[in-house]
C-alpha cells in the first residue's frame, strides 16, 4: 500500500551497503565453503525409464502433435534442434480457446516509462549492449545464434522436443508440467512458502494489496550445479493472481532455469511457464502445451542462454518484462531492451484477465534430500548474497507496471528465504540499480545438513 509515496526520499535513505557484520559473515561462509568441496558428480542423462514399444508409439504421437513441421531447422552447438515454424502453425493455436485467434503483431500499448532505445540488434552474440555498460554486465543472448542461420520472416523458432526429453520425465503426463507447489501455513500477506515438497526459495515480493499490471527485472545468469537429475534451480519473475489456498491460482512465470530433467543438460535456459489452476491441469513450461503465442523469430523459448557469468569475471544478465496490454488484455513478454517475444492470450486465464495481485522475483530450487541430506544443488551462482557483485547472483532494477500502464521502480518489497543457511537473499537500493537484491547459496554445507 502506498508504495510510491516518498519514493525520492527513500532513494537516499535506502542505499545502505551491507554492514560490517554481514561482510564478516560473508567471509565466514567463504571459508566454510572452501573446506566443504562437494565432489561434483556428472549426471547420467541417459538413464531413462524402460518403456514398451506401445508407450514409445504414444510418446511419438504426442511429439508429432507438439513438434510442428519446420520450414527450416537450425542445429545449435549444444545439440538443440531449433525448428523455424510458420507463425500460424505454432502449438499455441492448438488450444481450444484459440481456434480463431488472430495473432497480434505488437501490443497496442507498451508500458510508459520504458526506455525504448534503438539498439542495433546484436548480430554478434557476444555484443555488449550500451545500456548495460554502467551496470558492469553485458547482455546474454542465445547459444543457437552461433549457428549463424536465422529463422526466416514469418516463422518462429521452437526448440524441438525429443523422445529422450519425455523419457526423462516421470510420465508423458508429467512432461513439461510443474509439480504443484503445496502451500503450508502462511500469513495472508506472505507469498507461497512451500517447503513441503522440497521446493526452497529466496525471493522478494510485493505487498498483496496492490493491483499490478506487470513486472520487470534484469537477472544475472549463472549455471548453478544440480546434484540430482530431477532437481532444478531457477531464477525468475512470478506474476500471480488468485489464491494459493484455492485451486485457481493464476501464474505467469519467466526467467532462466537449469533443469536436467527437462532439457537433458546443465545449461541455463530461457523459460516461460503459466497456469490458471494452481499448477494442476492447465499450463506448462515453454511451448510444451498450447498457450503462449510467439511473435519473434530470434528468441527460442527453452534455448540455452550464452554467454553466462563466471566467478569474479565477466557478468551477463537478461532483462525480462511481463505486462498486460491494457486494450486487449493479453500478457506480453519482452526480452532485453525491446525485443517482444510473444504473449499469453487473455483467454488462458481467470484472475489474470483482470490484474495481478502479487509479484515475486528470485530463486527456487528443488531439494530431494537424496542420501538423507540437503543436496548440494546450488541457487544463483551457488554463493550467498553477502558476497556481492561478480560472486553472488543478482536481480536488479525491479520494476512493476501500475494501473496507469506506467513502469516504475518497486519500493515496498519484502524478502523471504525458508532456510538462510542453505540459500539467502539481501535487498538494497542504488540510483543505478534501483531496487535490487543478491540471492542464492550452495545448498548443502555444515549449517545446512
Ligand atoms: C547411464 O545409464 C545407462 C543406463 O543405466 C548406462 O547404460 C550408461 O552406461 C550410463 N552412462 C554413464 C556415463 O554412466
Ligand atoms: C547450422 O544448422 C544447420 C542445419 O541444421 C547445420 O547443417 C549446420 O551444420 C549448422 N552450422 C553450424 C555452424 O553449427
Amino acid at each position: 500500500m502506498g508504495s510510491f509515496v516518498g519514493r525520492k526520499r527513500m532513494s537516499c535513505s535506502y542505499y545502505v551497503p551491507f554492514d560490517h557484520h554481514l561482510l564478516l559473515l560473508g567471509f565466514f561462509f567463504v571459508s566454510l565453503l572452501q573446506t566443504v568441496v562437494v565432489e561434483s558428480k556428472t549426471l547420467n542423462y541417459t538413464r531413462y525409464r524402460q518403456v514398451s514399444s506401445l508407450r514409445l508409439e504414444r510418446i511419438q504421437r504426442h511429439l508429432d502433435k507438439i513438434n510442428k513441421p519446420p520450414i527450416l531447422t537450425i542445429e545449435s552447438p549444444d545439440g538443440d534442434l531449433i525448428d523455424c515454424v510458420h507463425k500460424r502453425k505454432q502449438p499455441a493455436l492448438d488450444h481450444p480457446l484459440l481456434k480463431n485467434h488472430k495473432i497480434q503483431r505488437v501490443p497496442p500499448k507498451m508500458p510508459k516509462g520504458m526506455k525504448m532505445k534503438k539498439r542495433v540488434e546484436n548480430e554478434k552474440e557476444e555484443g555488449v549492449s550500451d545500456d548495460n555498460k554502467g551496470a558492469g554486465a553485458a547482455v546474454a543472448w542465445q547459444m543457437w545464434h552461433r549457428n549463424g542461420t536465422r529463422c526466416p520472416k514469418g516463422t518462429v523458432p521452437i526448440r524441438r522436443s525429443k523422445v529422450d526429453d519425455v523419457l526423462r520425465a516421470k510420465s508423458l503426463y508429467h512432461f513439461g508440467k510443474k509439480q504443484r507447489r503445496i502451500p503450508l501455513s502462511r500469513h495472508t500477506d506472505a507469498p507461497d512458502v512451500v517447503s513441503g515438497n522440497g521446493h526452497e526459495h529466496a525471493i522478494a515480493y510485493t505487498g498483496s494489496s496492490e493491483e499490478v499490471y506487470g513486472a520487470k527485472a534484469t537477472i544475472n545468469v549463472w549455471d548453478p550445479s544440480i546434484q540430482v537429475v530431477n532437481e532444478f534451480s531457477l531464477s525468475q519473475i512470478w506474476v500471480l493472481s488468485g489464491s494459493f489456498d484455492g485451486s485457481d491460482l493464476n501464474s505467469i512465470e519467466a526467467g532462466w532455469q537449469v533443469s536436467p530433467e527437462l532439457y537433458g543438460d546443465s545449461r541455463p535456459r530461457l523459460f516461460t511457464y503459466w497456469t490458471s489452476d494452481s499448477y494442476q491441469a492447465t499450463g506448462c513450461y515453454n511451448l510444451l502445451c498450447a498457450g503462449f503465442i510467439q511473435t519473434n523469430s530470434r528468441i527460442a523459448i527453452g534455448a540455452a542462454i550464452s554467454p553466462i557469468s563466471s566467478f569474479d569475471a565477466n557478468q551477463y544478465d537478461i532483462t525480462i518484462l511481463i505486462w498486460k496490454d491494457p486494450k486487449i488484455g493479453n500478457w506480453w513478454m519482452s526480452f532485453g531492451d525491446k525485443t517482444l517475444v510473444g504473449y499469453w492470450p487473455a483467454e488462458l486465464f481467470t484472475h489474470l484477465t483482470d490484474h495481478a495481485t502479487m509479484v515475486e522475483w528470485g530463486g527456487e530450487v528443488v531439494n530431494t534430500r537424496a542420501d538423507g541430506q540437503h543436496t548440494s544443488t546450488q541457487m544463483g551462482s551457488g554463493r550467498f548474497a553477502d558476497e556481492g557483485f561478480g560472486k553472488a547472483s543478482y536481480f536488479r532494477n525491479l520494476e512493476i507496471v501500475d494501473t496507469d500502464n506506467s513502469l516504475s521502480s518497486v519500493h515496498d518489497i519484502s524478502t523471504l528465504a525458508e532456510n538462510t543457511n542453505c540459500y539467502d537473499i539481501k535487498s538494497s537500493y542504488s540510483n543505478e540499480w534501483g531496487t535490487f537484491f543478491y540471492y542464492g547459496g550452495p545448498g548443502n554445507n555444515p549449517q545446512c545438513p
